[in-house]
């Protein structure tokens, strides 16, 4: 956690964070949208216009193609070994720029100011950076830890609720984890009047959640796994469209991602049955409906890719209760298909 800056004056943070590097190793990363709404608020942090890449906007901004673009723009700039670069944006800014920055003469510096609200609770903390690959999410990229990320709830004001309830997916993954009382806050709580103000605290506990998990295994050799929660099913929907050239939100990916883990845990740990309709009831009643881009089999065909399968079957972790996980459960065909059927029929 102590990389983590939770405040209410991103600029002024920024600019403390950067009087260490020459104002010509400074570099910023964003997209048109986070140019737009957030790097004004970031106006005397320090950080010369010419230097900052505009990369293109969402999911398929994370390419590598993108990467070669930072990395010429960081060249032409006679970018240093020294050199910072503060990736101010959503998840897609901060892994792709993490990537991009872990990779460019063997590793600078990187700062993220993370400006959604997944990017917050989820993706600018924990050292994952990557990029896209061959219609795969995630299939290339780096475990490398920001020097330091800036959370400020204000960026949130200018997010379009939708991208709030990407976030709200992660935050109710991440109270899933941790127990019954944090869970029980997010299933009251109404998003859609929460002011950032009110979101900060709840930001904070969700990222305390993660940051106490990554600290305890960093690269994911057991108990980060457990982060996976939701995932193996979310990322089976957000590859299915990525492939179709759809658009699915990563949050909606997960919040049924979450569902089809939740009824898989029903099944074979027994976890509460009536707390996974009251789930339902939420997910249903907030995200859009659900209409993925390939069948099960399908589905279930791109599970098989996923990077955490080290034997025969699916890995995934499930839940025996709030915040009493298991990790590298191994299902197969018969049990992941009824699982994708139950969301199917909501
Ligand atoms: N590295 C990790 O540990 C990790 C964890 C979770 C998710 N991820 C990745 O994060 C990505 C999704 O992140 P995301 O949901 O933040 O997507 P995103 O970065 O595409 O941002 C969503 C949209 O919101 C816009 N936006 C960002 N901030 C804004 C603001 N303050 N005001 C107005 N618009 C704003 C962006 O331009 C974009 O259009 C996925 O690629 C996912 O794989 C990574």
């Amino acid at each position: 956690m102590e990389n983590i800056i939770f405040t209410s004056h991103a600029a002024k943070e920024l600019s403390r964070l950067l009087e260490r590097y020459a104002p010509q190793d400074r570099f910023a990363l964003t997209d048109p949208n986070t140019f737009r709404e957030c790097w004004p608020l970031l106006a005397g942090a320090g950080i010369a216009g010419e230097r900052v890449f505009v990369t293109e906007e969402g999911e398929t901004g994370k390419s590598i193609e993108q990467v070669v673009r930072i990395w010429e723009f960081l060249t032409e700039r006679g970018a240093r070994r020294n050199a910072v670069l503060v990736n101010i944006g959503g998840g897609v800014v901060t892994d792709v720029g993490g990537f991009a920055a872990s990779c460019y003469k063997r590793g600078i510096r990187c700062i993220n100011v993370p400006t959604t609200l997944l990017a917050q609770v989820d993706a600018s903390v924990g050292g994952k950076t990557g990029v896209n690959f061959r219609g795969l999410k995630n299939e290339i990229g780096t475990f490398a830890l920001p020097e330091k990320v800036v959370i400020d709830t204000v960026f949130l004001k200018t997010l379009p609720f939708r991208q709030l309830l990407s976030g709200y997916a992660e935050m109710l993954k991440h109270a899933l984890l941790s127990g019954r009382e944090c869970l029980d806050t997010l299933l009251k709580m109404e998003l859609h009047k929460a002011t950032p103000r009110q979101l900060a605290p709840l930001v904070r506990e969700s990222v305390q959640i993660k940051a106490v998990v990554v600290e305890n295994d960093p690269e994911e050799h057991g108990v980060r796994r457990a982060l996976n929660f939701g995932h193996t099913v979310g990322h089976a929907l957000e590859s299915a469209a990525l492939a179709a050239g759809k658009v699915w939100y990563h949050g909606d990916a997960v919040a049924y991602g979450l569902l089809a883990e939740l009824f898989l845990s029903v099944r074979k740990w027994g976890f509460d049955p009536l707390l996974l309709e009251e789930f339902a009831r939420k997910i249903t009643g907030i995200y859009p409906p659900y209409e993925p881009a390939a069948t099960p089999e399908a589905l279930y065909a791109l599970m098989l890719h996923d990077k955490k399968n080290e034997q025969e079957g699916v890995n995934f972790t499930l839940l025996r209760a709030p915040g009493e996980f298991v990790i590298d459960n191994y299902c197969n065909r018969e049990e992941i298909l009824p699982a994708l059927e139950y969301i199917t029929h909501l």
